[in-house]
């Protein structure tokens, strides 16, 4: 992994620019800020401990996944945010966008059930052979009424065709608490466990992304030894020298001095994409508390550079623009292109097709660069399982930094929770009806300011 932050250097982009020397006297600051994560190691950064408990806990995953692959033909990730964005990111970024259309696939389609738009839950569960489907039922809770929803969803058209529950669906949640851990016990469903301290954007190398992982041919030793080799190079190295203490400060160093209060994963692949939306939750929830935060945009390369690019080379100075490229991009051909003869496409021709994308991607950094805009860089050498573990454990790292060095606690999201119940409460759910009245008090508008037309 290469990160480059010269582009956040007074050096190059002139006074809104951060000084290498205010950086280098941070040391002490840096250092205090990776003893108290090395302290919490065991409870509430846990987390931090799942490539090395993992790598002694995958046969059971291994064999579920070998089971699915042999007698099914899809799998159904049914989950919200943590329960669900993890296990997108590793689809899309191992197999591709198109992955359930490949003539190439030779593991089961893969599908998400992230909502409840009512329209997407009926076309999925019409068009699937329920026959032939295994849904991977995620939450921590055991409870989110999205989750709730969907499973009822599913049980009905299953038990509409006789098909017993526990050949069709699996489960992951807490190991001893909720309501699903109930289920699986009435019901007798294979589950996995969610272990008590990984709360869910925390989880994608635990059972919750590993298995559908499997199931899809991931390589999930892979994946965790990438992820152990980033824990372990965090440990040996000097806090100046790591990417993964420099992001937070010059995230933490350009809010706090600078303004710079919104935060783009810019992605120059498709199969990154996903990453940039787990991100954006990975620092929205863990960061967003107590009237600070960074607001993150999931950005992706070269598309929205015909969209949102021109706000952040002219617009107001508010934005670090993070971008993330393979260095070799996946299945690159050369292109013929003897379409015509004209200058329009000729300089096109005879060129492996990575080398726009790549070109793009430079491009970009230079207009940044001439309009005095920070950015950093991050390239991996390819999309495959090590480099995607030394990405997830390297975000997951810095974002508890980051929460460190704001002072913030990185690990809960008690304005989601609240949300969470006030739902229930106009859903009508037992036990929350002093949260109905709360939404009540809550929702209120004056009707002066609303136009119907
Ligand atoms: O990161 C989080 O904690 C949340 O995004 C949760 O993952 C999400 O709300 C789903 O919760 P649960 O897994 O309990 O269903």
């Amino acid at each position: 992994m290469k990160f480059n932050y010269s582009n956040v250097l007074n050096e190059l982009i002139g006074e809104n620019g951060l000084s290498i020397k205010e950086i280098k006297n941070s040391k002490t600051f840096l250092e205090k800020i990776k003893e108290n994560i090395e302290e919490k190691i065991d409870a509430d950064y846990y987390a931090l401990k799942l490539p090395f408990l993992m790598k002694q806990e995958t046969s059971e995953i291994k064999e579920t996944a070998k089971l699915v692959q042999d007698n099914f033909e899809n799998f159904v990730v049914v989950g919200m945010g943590g329960s669900s964005l993890g296990n997108e990111l590793l689809h899309f970024a191992i197999n591709g966008i198109h992955y359930n259309d490949s003539p190439l696939r030779k593991t089961p389609r893969i599908y998400f059930m992230d909502n409840v738009d009512p329209a997407s839950v009926k076309t999925l569960l019409n068009s699937l052979d329920l026959n032939r489907t295994v849904f991977n039922i995620i939450t921590k809770s055991g409870s989110t009424a999205e989750t709730m929803q969907n499973l009822l969803c599913i049980t009905d058209a299953l038990n509409k065709r006789h098909l017993p529950l526990n050949k069709h669906l699996i489960f992951i949640t807490d190991p001893e608490k909720g309501f699903l851990r109930k289920l699986a016990k009435e019901f007798s469903v294979k589950t996995f466990v969610i272990p008590p301290l990984v709360g869910g954007r925390y989880s994608v190398l635990s059972n919750v992304g590993l298995l559908s992982g499997a199931v899809e041919g991931v390589d999930i030793d892979a994946l965790l030894n990438g992820a152990a080799e980033q824990a372990e190079k965090i440990k040996e190295k000097d806090v100046l020298e790591d990417a993964t203490m420099l992001l937070p400060f010059i995230q933490y160093k350009l809010f706090k001095e600078k303004g710079v209060n919104i935060n783009a994963l810019f992605t120059y692949s498709d199969g990154l994409s996903y990453l940039g939306m787990w991100y954006r939750q990975l620092l929205a929830e863990s960061c967003g508390k107590r009237f600070t935060g960074i607001t993150p945009l999931a950005v992706k390369g070269s598309t929205d550079q015909h969209s949102i690019l021109q706000l952040f080379i002219e617009g107001p100075f508010d934005k670090l623009i993070i971008f993330i490229a393979p260095v070799r991009y996946k299945d690159d051909f050369n292109i013929d292109g003897n379409l015509a003869d004209d200058e329009h496409i000729n300089y096109l021709k005879h060129k492996n097709a990575s080398q726009l994308i790549r070109s793009e991607f430079l491009a970009t950094q230079a207009a940044l660069n001439k309009s005095k805009r920070p950015f950093v860089s991050i390239e991996i050498p390819e999309i495959d399982e090590v480099s995607l573990g030394k990405l997830i454990y390297f975000f997951e790292y810095e974002v508890i930094a980051l929460g460190e060095m704001l002072n913030i606690n990185p690990i809960n999201q008690p304005g989601v929770e609240l949300g969470k119940q006030y739902t229930y409460g106009i859903m009508g759910r037992e036990g929350f009806s002093e949260k109905k009245d709360e939404f009540t008090a809550f929702i209120k508008a004056n009707k002066k300011y609303i136009i119907e037309e």
